[in-house]
């Protein structure tokens, strides 16, 4: 039986490549994607989920538009680094279905009671959903399987020296969803950054039929700021390797251990501080991805865009 998923994204180019590599997977069963502000507007991350589900010819999953802005600060949008859109690069066709009736929180509400098997949650963008989710619906933990989310670092920050964007965007949303006593992965940054995908796989894509021309096309756009940023020629793909540890489980080695979430100093809100050498007594409540195969996972993903030919 696959996994029962949903995808809670900010779709952004590593947002869209994750629901693609969703789609293109047997072991999961993708039942929704919801969407929430953080890399672009709100309007702009449901409109891209829209576009991607029609490229991969999937108009049947429902998107259900959430939160435009984080619990309690101002929501600041990343297209610096993904664009004006969230998602520049390819041109994409505007969709033609509508976002589902329910609001996000409602919609993940309703698919869990549903839904006989508990389900898998996969946010890749800022918490705020999540956190909404919990308060509003405090039951439905019972009929979440596990969370596995993209955010976070043991190590360095990207929006900040110290924060991860997924986190800082939203902090007081983290904060809730890492002390909700739910199983929780944590795919940050000290393994998304092994998972880099650069022009040097366009060919290969581009043979994969529509979708892997717009993820070649992704990646090129993708590549501009990391380019810029860290002198890369390739880009990580995090939030497909959220949903990449759910398809395969143990693609990246975890350890369980205490994270907290810094939610009031201005230098460094938005920290995931991880006792990484348990220095403390904290119980763990994480379990957090410290390494993984990064091109053996790349290898994995391009093979699986290129199978929706
Ligand atoms: C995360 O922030 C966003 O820009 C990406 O989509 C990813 O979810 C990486 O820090
Ligand atoms: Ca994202």
């Amino acid at each position: 039986m696959p996994t029962p998923i949903i995808i809670d994204s900010d779709p952004g180019h590593d947002d869209a490549i994750a629901i693609l590599l969703a789609i293109a997977s047997p072991e999961v069963e993708l039942l929704g994607v919801t969407t929430v502000g953080g890399n672009t507007s709100l309007e702009n991350t449901t409109t891209n989920a829209l576009k991607i589900l029609e490229l991969a010819n999937r108009p049947d999953i429902p998107v259900a538009a959430g939160a435009g802005h984080p619990l309690v600060r101002d929501l600041e949008v990343a297209d610096h680094v993904h664009g004006r859109t969230g998602l520049d690069g390819p041109k994409l066709p505007e969709p033609e279905q509508r976002p589902h009736h329910l609001h996000a929180i409602d919609f993940m509400a309703a698919t869990l009671e549903e839904h006989a098997a508990p389900v898998t949650l996969i946010p890749v963008g800022p918490l705020t959903n999540i956190a909404l989710l919990l308060r509003r619906y405090p039951n439905v933990v019972e009929q979440i399987e596990r969370v596995v989310l993209m955010g976070g670092a043991v190590g360095l920050g990207n929006r900040t020296p110290s924060a991860e964007f997924n986190i800082w965007a939203d902090p007081e949303a983290a904060a809730v969803v890492f002390g909700s006593g739910l199983d929780i992965t944590m795919v940050g940054l000290d393994v998304t950054h092994l998972a880099l995908l650069g022009p040097e796989r366009n060919e290969e894509l581009r043979g994969g039929g529509r979708a892997g021309q717009v993820v070649a096309e992704l990646i090129e756009f993708f590549v501009g700021f990391h380019r810029d940023t860290y002198g890369l020629e390739q880009a990580p793909i995090h939030d497909a390797v959220a949903v990449g540890e759910v398809i395969w489980p143990g693609l990246v080695e975890t350890e369980h251990l205490a994270v907290d979430i810094e939610t009031s100093s201005p230098m460094t809100v938005g920290r995931t501080v991880v006792d990484r050498w348990k220095v403390t007594d904290t119980v763990p409540n994480a379990h957090v991805a410290l390494n993984m195969d990064g091109p053996a996972f790349i290898d994995r993903l391009v093979t699986r865009i290129v199978s929706l030919a």
